[in-house]
């Protein structure tokens, strides 16, 4: 099987999800390919931690199915999706006392053979967390937290000498200041490059997903209103219909992307 093949892809195939009697994801398609970089992006409440959450396979829809691998994920075992695919939350709360390095092995539970202590301190390094690695969770900052969960979600895709198969990363750039966004990105993004790994990440800062993305998706509503290139996507019709904010669109100075500025 290569890379190119079909059976590659993850997709959503016509899914909804219901909850208290609200339809959260609305016959939803959508395709993502492997080595990708693809930002989910929508207002608040549009549905995107939902659909991360399906495609993901921690929720199963309630009509249609998400395919990975030619297989729908409701019959992956929860061992081999383990090993296929990471996740990173909105929120994550730690109760106990545990070192940075404890939490991020922990991402290491579906691998228990493999070199956890090497893989531990390469994730750590990348993520600028190595000086964190003794201190106890719960004490860090929230920017600190959030880069230590990236670090735990790459450790558990790590095979051999980098990450590989899909993650999904729901807003993991909101608390991190503007080096860590840069750096936070700029690691997806080269890792993607290698061709193994796949990343779906929620973002709100729309001009982060246009510099990174390969693909925005739009969602609104629980439905996929725009699928395309940033170029097709950040255009001031489709983000004032579907933001309801007052925005301009400029190209960015030196990367040939659009960015968004809001007006006063
Ligand atoms: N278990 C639930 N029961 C009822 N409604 C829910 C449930 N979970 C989520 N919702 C509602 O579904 C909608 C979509 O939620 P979701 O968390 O997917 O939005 P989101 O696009 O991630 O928003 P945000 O940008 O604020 O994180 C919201 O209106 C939310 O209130
Ligand atoms: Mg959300």
């Amino acid at each position: 099987m290569t890379d190119c093949d079909d059976n590659n892809r993850l997709s959503a195939q016509t899914i909804s999800y219901r909850a208290a009697k609200r339809t959260l994801v609305d016959r939803l398609s959508v395709t993502l390919e492997p080595g990708e970089m693809v930002a989910l992006i929508g207002p608040n409440g549009a549905g995107k931690s939902t659909l991360m959450r399906l495609l993901s396979g921690y929720l199963a829809p309630h009509d249609g199915q998400c395919v990975l691998h030619g297989q729908s994920l409701t019959a992956w075992s929860r061992q081999a999706l383990a090993r296929h695919r990471a996740v990173m939350r909105q929120q994550q709360h730690i109760t106990f006392a545990l070192s940075v390095r404890d939490i991020v092995a922990m991402g290491r539970a579906p691998w228990p053979e493999r070199d956890t202590q090497r893989i531990v301190r390469q994730v750590l390094a990348l993520t600028d967390c190595t000086s964190l690695a003794g201190r106890d969770f719960r004490q860090l900052s929230g920017g600190e937290q959030q880069r230590v969960q990236l670090a735990r979600a790459l450790a558990q895709l790590w095979q051999d000498e980098g990450p590989r198969g899909w993650l999904f990363l729901d807003e993991p750039t909101s608390a991190l200041d503007l080096y860590h966004q840069q750096q936070a990105l700029r690691l997806l993004h080269r890792l993607t490059r290698q061709g193994a790994l796949s990343v779906c990440c929620i973002l709100h800062d729309l001009n982060l997903a246009a510099l990174w993305a390969d693909r925005m998706i739009l969602m609104h509503s629980g439905k996929l209103v725009a699928c395309d290139t940033p170029a097709e996507v950040m255009t001031a019709p489709l983000l004032t219909r579907w933001y309801q904010a007052d925005l301009h669109i400029y190209s960015h100075p030196q990367e040939r992307v659009p960015q968004v500025a809001l007006r006063r």
